[in-house]
C-alpha cells in the first residue's frame, strides 16, 4: 500500500501544480519525454528510476483487465527494447511498476489516467480499464526513448491525461483492397499505441465484398472476387479478392477489444452497391448482374427499394451486430448517384406510394428505415454527410463528414453528433509529399504538418454545438494502396499527427514539439517493422536547371517539408552522415556532379533515406513524368501504379484522368534536337459517373492516337507527333522518340495523348531532351 499513500499525498498537490506542457516543453525542450499523443498535464520532477529487467510489475488490484494490461506493456517493451519485465508473486517488494484500477484515482475523466515516477517507483492508477491502458502506453513511451535496448533510466514525472474527444477515428477501406487480418491487427495495435480508439472498418464497396454472411454466401462466393483489367495479360492476374470469415472477424475485434479499440462496421448504402447486386441481382435496380467492379471512383449501382431488400439488409445487419459489439454501426450513405432510381419504373412507383417527392427524399427515408431498426436493437446509426440531404433525418443519428466540414457544421446546428474526417485534410490517400518517388496516392499533398494543424472543432459553432463533435477521424482508402506498405507509408507518420488532434489539449498543440518528440516514434517504427513515409523529412534537390544548362555551374538548395532536421550533403557519391559538410545556404557546384543530401535529427539517426540528384546536362534534360504538371483546365491528379493492383511502391506515375495532357517546364533548347519518351500504357478503371463529361476528347490521326508535341503552349505549333503503338500487341510501357526543330532560349513544351478515351490512359514515365539524333 506504498505506493497508494504516496500517490494520494501527492495528488492534490501535484494536481495543483500541473502545468500545460506547451510552454514547459519550449523552455526545457531536451528534457522533454517522447510522448505522443502528448498528456494532457504533465510536471517534471527531480531524479529519475532506472528500469531493468529486475524490476517487477505489480498488479496492485488483481484484475484480469489489468493483467491483460501488463501483458500487453511487457510484451511490446521486450519486443522494441529487448527489456523482459515480469510480473510481480504475492508479496514482492517496491521498487516497481505498478498498475492499479482505483476508483480514487486523481483522474475523474473516462479513459485518463494518472502515471507517477518517482524515484522509488512508477505507479499507474486509473478508473477504469481503457484510462489504465493508456497510461500503460504512456509507460512504454517512456520506456523506449531512443532505440537503445535494454534497461531505461525514467525521469521523475507527473502526469494527469485524458482524451480531449471520445471519437479517435482511423478508417480502413479493406474493399478497394484487402488487407489480412494480420495486417489489419497490426494497424489496430499501432492505434492503441497512440490511444486511438475506433477503427472503422470499411467492408463492403462496388470493388468487394468483404464479409461472410452466412445467410447469403453468394455475397462473399461472388462478391469477394473481382477480375482486374487486363486480367490474364502480361502476367495479371486472373482474379483479385479476398474475405474476412465470421471467425476471423471475431478474432479480430477480441484483439482490438483487448487493445480498447472499438470497431464501427461499415455496410455501404444505398449506394456503392455494385459486389451486392452482383451476388444477388435482385437487390439491385435493373434486374441485371453486374461484375464486381474493377472501376474506382463513383459506379451508379444502388440497391432497389424493394421491402424484401430490406428483409436482406435487416439480416445482413443481424449477423453484423451480432459480430461487431459497437454502439454505432456505419451504412455510408455516400455518393449515391440516383440515375438507376431516376430510371426505374419500379421505385417510382415506389416513390409516389410513400409520397416522396425527391430521389434525395427517398435516400432520407431509406436510411431512417435502416435507423429504425439499428434502433430497435439498441444500436446507432452513422453515415457520410449524405444522410443529411434527406432532410428528414432523426435526431439522434450522427453524421461523418467528409465533404469538407460544412456537413459537420450543418448537422451539428441541426443538433446531430458529428465525426471530422474531411476531405482532403485528413484523407490519408493523399500523398504526404510529391517528391520523385512518393508512393502512389492522390494529390494535392496532405502533410505531416496539414494534418498536426487540422482544426477540429469549427469556429463557428458555438460550445452548445461545438459539443456535438464527437472526434476526428483520418480515412484510409485503398483504391491507390494496394498492399499494406503502401498503407502504412499513407498512414504514418500522419497517425501522431492525428492522434495529437484527437487526444491531446488543443492549447497545447506545438508543431516543433511534435517534431522534437517524433524521431523517437520513428525508432519504435523500426523497432516495430513499421513501413512508415519518410516524407516530412525527405530532401528536395533543387536547382535551377536553366542556369545550370547555360553556364556548366548550378546552384543547389536543399530544404524538406519540416526544415526541422540538420540537413548534411555529399557531392563524391558516398552516403550522408552527421560528419558529411552541413548545409547551410545555397552552393555552387561545377557540372558534372551528384548532390546527395539526408536530414538528421539532434541524436545523429537520419529521419529520412538520402535522397540524390545528379547534375549534368543529359540529367538535367530529363524529367520524370511526376515532375511534370497538369496543363492548365484540371487540377486532378493521381499517382497510379503501372497497374491497380501492381504490389510494388515504384514506378508510380502521373495521370490526370480527365485530360492527358502535361506541361514540360521552361528549358534551355540550344542544342536540342530530339525528345525521347519513356511511355506508359495503364488500365482506364475510373468510374467518373457524371464527370465523364468532363474527360478530354482529341482528334487522332493515327489509329491508336499520338503524342503531340506542342511548342510553349497546348496551343502552340506541333513540333512532334508520334504514333502510339497497337494497344493488343506492344508491351505496356515503350518508348517514343521524335526529331524536333532547332530552337534557341527557353522554351517550354505542352505534351497531349490523343488516344480515344473509351481505351486505354496513357503516362509518362520520362521526358529526356537530348542533344544528338533520335
Ligand atoms: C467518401 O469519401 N466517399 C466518403
Amino acid at each position: 500500500m506504498l505506493h497508494r499513500s504516496f500517490l494520494s499525498s501527492c495528488a492534490s498537490l501535484l494536481l495543483a501544480l500541473a502545468l500545460l506542457l506547451a510552454p514547459a516543453a519550449r523552455a526545457g525542450e531536451a528534457a522533454t519525454p517522447a510522448l505522443i499523443p502528448l498528456p494532457a498535464r504533465l510536471q517534471l520532477q527531480h531524479g529519475s528510476f532506472t528500469v531493468d529487467a529486475s524490476t517487477p510489475v505489480v498488479l496492485a488490484d488483481h484484475d484480469a483487465s489489468t493483467r491483460q494490461t501488463a501483458d500487453y506493456l511487457i510484451d511490446l517493451v521486450a519486443r522494441t527494447r529487448g527489456l523482459h519485465l515480469h510480473i510481480a508473486g504475492d508479496g514482492q517488494a517496491a521498487p516497481a511498476i505498478v498498475l492499479q484500477r482505483d476508483p480514487q484515482a486523481p483522474v475523474a475523466q473516462a479513459e485518463g489516467y494518472a502515471l507517477d515516477v518517482t524515484p522509488q517507483g512508477i505507479r499507474i492508477a486509473a478508473r477504469d480499464d481503457a484510462g489504465l491502458f493508456h497510461g500503460a502506453v504512456t509507460l512504454y513511451q517512456l520506456l523506449t526513448p531512443d532505440a537503445k535496448q535494454g534497461a531505461v533510466e525514467v525521469p521523475a514525472l507527473s502526469i494527469r491525461d485524458w482524451p480531449r474527444f471520445a471519437w479517435r477515428g482511423l478508417m480502413l477501406d479493406s474493399a478497394r483492397h484487402f488487407q489480412s487480418v494480420a495486417e489489419v491487427e497490426k494497424l489496430i495495435d499501432q492505434m492503441a499505441q497512440l490511444k486511438l480508439d475506433v477503427l472503422h472498418w470499411h467492408l463492403t464497396d462496388d470493388q468487394g465484398w468483404r464479409i461472410q454472411i452466412k445467410r447469403y454466401p453468394e455475397l462473399t462466393k461472388i462478391g469477394a472476387w473481382r477480375t482486374p483489367p487486363g486480367a490474364g495479360h502480361d502476367g495479371e492476374p486472373q482474379r483479385y479478392g479476398g474475405f474476412y470469415t465470421q471467425e476471423q472477424i471475431r478474432a479480430v475485434v477480441a484483439y482490438a477489444t483487448a487493445r480498447h479499440v472499438t470497431i464501427v462496421p461499415e455496410l455501404d448504402m444505398p449506394g456503392h452497391a455494385q459486389a451486392a447486386a452482383a451476388s444477388y441481382p435482385q437487390l439491385g435496380v435493373t434486374g441485371r448482374r453486374p461484375q464486381v467492379s474493377a472501376d474506382s471512383g463513383v459506379n451508379p449501382w444502388l440497391y432497389n427499394v424493394d421491402d424484401d431488400t430490406f428483409t436482406f439488409i435487416d439480416h445482413v445487419l443481424d449477423e453484423v451486430m451480432a459480430l461487431f459489439p459497437s454502439q454505432y454501426i456505419h451504412v455510408g450513405g455516400d455518393e449515391a448517384i440516383k440515375d438507376q432510381w431516376q430510371a426505374s419504373p419500379a421505385v417510382q412507383a415506389k416513390m409516389r406510394a410513400l409520397g416522396i417527392s425527391s430521389e434525395d427524399a427517398l435516400q432520407g427515408w431509406f436510411i431512417g428505415r435502416i435507423g429504425q431498426y439499428l434502433e430497435k436493437h439498441g444500436r446507432k446509426l452513422i453515415g457520410w454527410d449524405e444522410i443529411l440531404e434527406g432532410d428528414n433525418l432523426p435526431a439522434d443519428t450522427t453524421v461523418m463528414s467528409w465533404r469538407g466540414i460544412d456537413g459537420a457544421i450543418k448537422a451539428a446546428l441541426l443538433g446531430h453528433d458529428v465525426v471530422m474526417s474531411p476531405s482532403p485534410d485528413l484523407y490519408f490517400d493523399h500523398v504526404q509529399g510529391d517528391l520523385a518517388d512518393e508512393y502512389a496516392g492522390r494529390l494535392g499533398v496532405e502533410s505531416l504538418r496539414d494534418v498536426y494543424g487540422f482544426q477540429a472543432v469549427p469556429d463557428v459553432l458555438n460550445a452548445t454545438q461545438a459539443r456535438h463533435v464527437l472526434g476526428v477521424q483520418a480515412n484510409v482508402w485503398t483504391e491507390h494502396l494496394p498492399t499494406m506498405a503502401h498503407v502504412e507509408h499513407a498512414v504514418f507518420p500522419r497517425l501522431d499527427a492525428l492522434a495529437e488532434v484527437a487526444w491531446s489539449p488543443p492549447a497545447a498543440n506545438d508543431w516543433h514539439g511534435f517534431l522534437v518528440r517524433l524521431p523517437a516514434q520513428l525508432a519504435r517504427y523500426r523497432a516495430q517493422h513499421l513501413d512508415y513515409a519518410d516524407s516530412a523529412f525527405a530532401v528536395d534537390i533543387r536547382v535551377d536547371r536553366n542556369v545550370a544548362l547555360a553556364t556548366g555551374k548550378a546552384t543547389v538548395t536543399l530544404s524538406d517539408q519540416t526544415g526541422f532536421g540538420a540537413i548534411h550533403y555529399t557531392l563524391d557519391g558516398s552516403t550522408p552522415t552527421p560528419a558529411s559538410p552541413r548545409y547551410e545556404a545555397p552552393f555552387n557546384v561545377g557540372l558534372p556532379a551528384t548532390v546527395r543530401a539526408a536530414s538528421f535529427a539532434a541524436d545523429g539517426n537520419a529521419l529520412a533515406a538520402p535522397r540524390e540528384r545528379a547534375l549534368d546536362r543529359a540529367a538535367l534534360l530529363s524529367l520524370p513524368g511526376t515532375a511534370l504538371a497538369n496543363c492548365p483546365g484540371s487540377d486532378f491528379r493521381l499517382r497510379v501504379q503501372p497497374t491497380p493492383d501492381a504490389t510494388s511502391t515504384q514506378p508510380v506515375y502521373a495521370v490526370n484522368v480527365f485530360d492527358t495532357c502535361q506541361l514540360f517546364p521552361p528549358t534551355l533548347m540550344d542544342g536540342v534536337a530530339a525528345i525521347h519518351v519513356d511511355a506508359v500504357r495503364l488500365p482506364r478503371n475510373f468510374a467518373l459517373a457524371h464527370e465523364q463529361k468532363l474527360v478530354v476528347s482529341r482528334p487522332h490521326s493515327t489509329p491508336f492516337g499520338e503524342l503531340v508535341v506542342h511548342a510553349d503552349r497546348c496551343d502552340g505549333p506541333v513540333l512532334a507527333s508520334m504514333p502510339l503503338p497497337d494497344p493488343a500487341h506492344a508491351p505496356r510501357t515503350f518508348k517514343l522518340d521524335a526529331k524536333l526543330p532547332a530552337q534557341s532560349g527557353e522554351h517550354g513544351l505542352c505534351l497531349v495523348y490523343t488516344a480515344p478515351i473509351d481505351g486505354p490512359l496513357y503516362a509518362l514515365g520520362r521526358v529526356s531532351l537530348e542533344t544528338g539524333q533520335p
